[in-house]
């Protein structure tokens, strides 16, 4: 893996000079559409102190074509960023970076820097399954076991060696089930299949399989996008409350959402961090005119 050189004032990528702006006005060379990838920069500070995960320069190519192009981001302790952006615009490719999901796609590479808590996740000696349990992952389609309600949690433990007996185990499944807001309604039929839940109980099922192995970040691509309204409230209001032990990172393509749940949000461009900032700003005041375009609906 290349660790770029990098400064936190300026960059290079692609040859090309780029300025990261903290403060100020935005260019004048990137106010408007503009025409090449050269032009695209990241407006607003996308540093945090002490952060959780530092990704430095962060580029992706599947089979040699760029997917995301040096992103550079921190990832603070105990926030909720979210990741907005036009469809293909490199924010799953990206997420699935932060555990390493990308190696399991063939033809994909991904360069630059990713640590957590001062930890090279690319390093050789890095093993991939304590990794994703570290940062932990949840989709877009709840996707449980075939298994029991128990189980489901039990897994991760059990390979992990996290319980040393039944008892153990038992504690610490229903500990897992009560922080994902589950457990009133699950704990009289923990035998019974997980895919016999609703699907806004499957997603927090996933949710509470994710933290039973006691990550550190918690990544979320569109976690409610296949649930009705009430259990996406659900979901969100279990996003507030797990914001207290973990950093979680979603992806979403609703604005609500972002607003409601996030206090960074960053903007995605065709593959470029094109503007980060505190999600207040970012919606009613964007410093990028492509931010500003996606979230008035002018495009995406
Ligand atoms: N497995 C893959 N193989 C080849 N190209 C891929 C693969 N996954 C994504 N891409 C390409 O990478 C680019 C970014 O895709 P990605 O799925 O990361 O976008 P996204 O922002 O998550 O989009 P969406 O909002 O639709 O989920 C797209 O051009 C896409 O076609
Ligand atoms: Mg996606």
């Amino acid at each position: 893996m290349n660790t770029a050189c990098y400064t936190p004032e300026s960059t290079i990528i692609a040859g090309v000079n780029v300025h990261l702006h903290d403060t100020g006005d935005v260019n004048e060379d990137v106010k408007g559409l503009v025409s090449s990838a050269e032009d695209y920069t990241t407006v607003g500070n996308p540093f945090v102190e002490s952060p959780r995960m530092k990704c430095r320069e962060v580029s992706v190519d599947y089979s040699g074509k760029r997917a995301v192009f040096g992103v550079s981001l921190d990832i603070a302790r105990n926030e909720v960023i979210a990741m907005i952006g036009p469809s293909g615009c490199g924010k799953s490719t990206f997420l699935r970076c932060l555990n390493r999901m990308n190696d399991t796609i063939p033809g994909c590479t991904v360069s630059g820097s990713i640590t957590l808590d001062g930890m090279d996740i690319y390093d050789r000696k890095v093993d991939v399954v304590p990794l994703r349990a570290m940062v932990g992952m949840v989709f877009q389609k709840p996707n449980p076991f075939p298994k029991s309600i128990y189980d489901n949690i039990a897994y991760g433990p059990r390979i992990h060696g996290l319980a040393g007996s039944r008892s153990e185990l038992d504690a610490l499944v229903e500990d897992s089930l009560r922080k994902a807001g589950l457990w009133d309604e699950v704990k009289d039929q923990l035998d019974k299949p997980g895919t016999m839940l609703s699907g806004g109980q499957q997603q927090r099922l996933c949710i509470a399989r994710t933290i039973a192995v006691s990550p550190e970040v918690i990544l979320m691509d569109e976690p409610c996008s296949a649930l009705d309204p009430i259990a996406t409230a659900r979901v969100e209001e279990l996003i507030e409350e797990l914001r207290d032990n973990y950093s979680i990172v979603i992806v979403t393509h609703s604005m609500q959402q972002a607003a409601r749940v996030s206090q960074r949000t960053a903007y995605f461009h065709m593959g470029w961090l094109v503007e980060v900032g505190e999600t207040d700003q970012i919606f009613t005041n964007p410093r990028h005119k492509l931010t500003e375009n996606y979230i008035t609906g002018r495009f995406g």
